[in-house]
């Protein structure tokens, strides 16, 4: 879809396919809001904040300033996540997503297995507000407590334990931060820096999944391109992992890795 007939689903709230199929002339007010999303977009900001949403596996996720934009590698992990939970013959599966953002993971797996409960959570007021309405909007509210902590603090604190911790954490070189395209420094810098070599997260989350996670339990990682090697030793080093498998993006890049909590 280009970014005007992006915006204009979005101004007129209605779909691509309909947007086709019966065009309409714009009202002054519309037109006018068309210009000044152009505008935006020349500025530099993301398509997805100027429309207000985006798509993730086929659900409506609402973003804005303050809240990273889900991306298809996210989907790559979510897919991958639905098809190794479908494995498990109990619906009523307990889920930890860490550094939820706007919510689309915990969300699409809800939607997905229908007694779950997921726990998301963030450290970002703003992110959650998004996080919060995405999931109402979604139906599935009742399913999912949003925690507003510093994992750091939440991953040491709580007794619960999961089924599945899933994470997609900031990963990004802090050094490389300044070098992003302008639109994904829109982004908040608190979901995209993973500290001076990308790692910081994963050497926390790793051991910690292993206390959270019941036995058998499922970690699911998303990683950024060139990570693979350091983050396979990570699960070596923690040890305790069974069934470590890496999982390439659409663009044929390693960006997931699944691992099994060993039984005992
Ligand atoms: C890469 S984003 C992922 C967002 C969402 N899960 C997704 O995949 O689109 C990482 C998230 O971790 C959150 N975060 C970063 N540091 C955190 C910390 N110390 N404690 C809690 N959340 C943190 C950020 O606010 C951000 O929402």
């Amino acid at each position: 879809m280009c970014d005007d007939e992006l915006f204009l689903t979005a101004i007129l709230n209605c779909s691509r396919s309909e947007l086709l199929l019966h065009p309409v002339s714009l009202t002054d007010e519309q037109t006018k809001r068309l210009d000044e999303m152009r505008q935006r977009l020349a500025a530099g900001e993301p398509v997805q904040y100027i429309c207000g949403f985006t798509e993730f596996i086929g659900h409506r996720i609402e973003v804005g300033p303050g809240v990273l934009i889900p991306r298809p590698e996210t989907e790559v992990l979510v897919d991958a996540v639905i098809k190794d939970l479908k494995a498990i013959v109990r619906q009523d599966l307990l889920v930890l997503d860490i550094g939820t953002g706007s919510g689309c993971i915990p969300i699409s797996l809800a939607k997905e297995f229908k007694l779950s409960r997921m726990t998301g959570v963030d450290m970002s007021a703003e992110a959650l507000a998004f996080a919060r309405r995405n999931a109402r909007l979604n139906g599935v509210a009742d399913r999912i407590d949003f925690i507003q902590k510093d994992i750091f603090w939440f991953l040491d604190e709580t007794d619960q334990r999961f089924d599945a911790v899933i994470s997609n954490p900031p990963y990004i070189p802090t050094a490389i931060l300044p070098s992003l395209p302008p639109d994904v420094r829109c982004e908040p810098a608190l979901a995209l820096d993973g500290g001076p070599d990308g790692l910081h997260f994963y050497r926390f989350i790793i051991p910690a999944a292993r206390r959270l996670l019941k036995p058998g339990g499922l970690l699911a990682l998303e990683f950024g391109d060139g990570q693979r090697k350091e983050l396979e030793n990570l699960f070596v080093i923690t040890g305790g992992w069974d069934k470590i498998s890496i999982i390439k993006d659409n663009a044929g890049k390693s960006r997931i890795a699944l691992a099994q909590k060993q039984d005992q």
